[in-house]
């Protein structure tokens, strides 16, 4: 449901939207994700191409790109459905979740009663409150589900976190608007882009060693096959003209997987082992094909 003419590009910045954004308040995240790039978007800006027609975020998690480019037409899609429904919340009733949310506290027994709710007996605003408020409050802020798709990530012990940004909240439901969000794997999604489009790439790292990364947000985990999976869709979406853009670990194997690509280092500030000394600057790779 593209509002672009056929032939006709809009320029990145020109939403055609006005009033995007409340004023005062940027749209950005509102949910924690492992693997955020929100520190990576000042290298990442002289990266993005200049105009493209739809943009296609297929591993959406937090979403940093999204907010910070507020490409509209959108289509944002990622293989957990919790997150995903979050968003459409957020975009569609926002007013309705922020009530929700302002019934929530930060109490240790309080959170282990709301983790154990089963997401499917519940309505999708409350789904969505459940999901923020175990983001805010639980250790580290990390998305995590266990064998059954249960989210088991212990009580984080901040002292006053914030469970409800009513005007965060609010600048990305406006910034939402003329997204569509669907759960999906991202090849049944990016199997939609046509030429002039632009698809930004996020996948779960390969990881640099066996310990090295966490890579396991959803059932199953993103193995080496999936990796090879993926470098075949982007030739595959790179031979039809889309313009793509990737970022990954930079580990040898992932440097194989495009060679003939442009391959731009950039420098991110990630646990590089399970140890919580183990953070420092480390190399990342982003793959474009323009
Ligand atoms: C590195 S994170 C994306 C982080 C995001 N760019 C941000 O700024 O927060 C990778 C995402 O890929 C999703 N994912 C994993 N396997 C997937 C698949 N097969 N298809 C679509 N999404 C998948 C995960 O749920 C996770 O949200």
């Amino acid at each position: 449901m593209s509002r672009v003419a056929r032939g006709q590009y809009r320029l990145f910045g020109d939403t055609g939207d006005p009033g995007h954004s409340p004023p005062g308040v940027a749209a950005g995240p509102f949910l924690k994700w492992a693997g955020g790039k929100s520190q990576l978007i000042r290298q990442y800006s002289p990266l993005f191409p200049m105009a493209w027609r739809t943009y296609y975020e297929p591993f959406l998690g937090g979403g940093a790109v999204f907010f910070h480019l507020q490409p509209s037409p959108a289509v944002l899609s990622d293989i957990t459905e919790e997150l995903i429904n979050a968003y459409v919340v957020v975009r569609d009733k926002v007013d309705e979740l922020i009530a929700a949310l302002r019934v929530h506290r930060n109490e240790r027994d309080y959170y282990y009663t709301v983790r154990a709710w089963k997401p499917e007996s519940l309505t999708s605003v409350q789904r969505a409150a459940r999901v923020i408020f175990l983001n805010r409050t639980c250790f580290n802020g990390l998305y995590r589900v266990n064998r059954k798709g249960q989210f088991n990530v212990p009580f984080g012990r901040y002292s006053n976190p914030t469970i409800c940004d009513q005007a965060g909240l609010r600048a990305a439901s406006l910034a939402l608007r003329g997204a569509e969000n669907y759960a999906a794997d991202f090849e049944k999604t990016l199997e939609r882009a046509q030429a002039g489009d632009f698809a930004y790439l996020d996948p779960p790292y390969n990881p640099l060693s066996a310990t090295s990364s966490f890579t396991g947000y959803a059932e199953g985990g993103f193995s080496e096959a999936e990796q090879r999976r993926l470098a075949s869709v982007y030739r595959r979406m790179d031979r039809r003209g889309v313009m793509l853009m990737l970022s990954n670990s930079a580990s040898e194997f992932v440097r194989s997987l495009y060679t003939g690509f442009r391959i731009v280092e950039v420098t991110a500030k990630r646990a590089i082992n399970s140890k919580a000394d183990g953070r420092g600057p480390i190399p990342e790779l982003v793959i474009l094909n323009y």
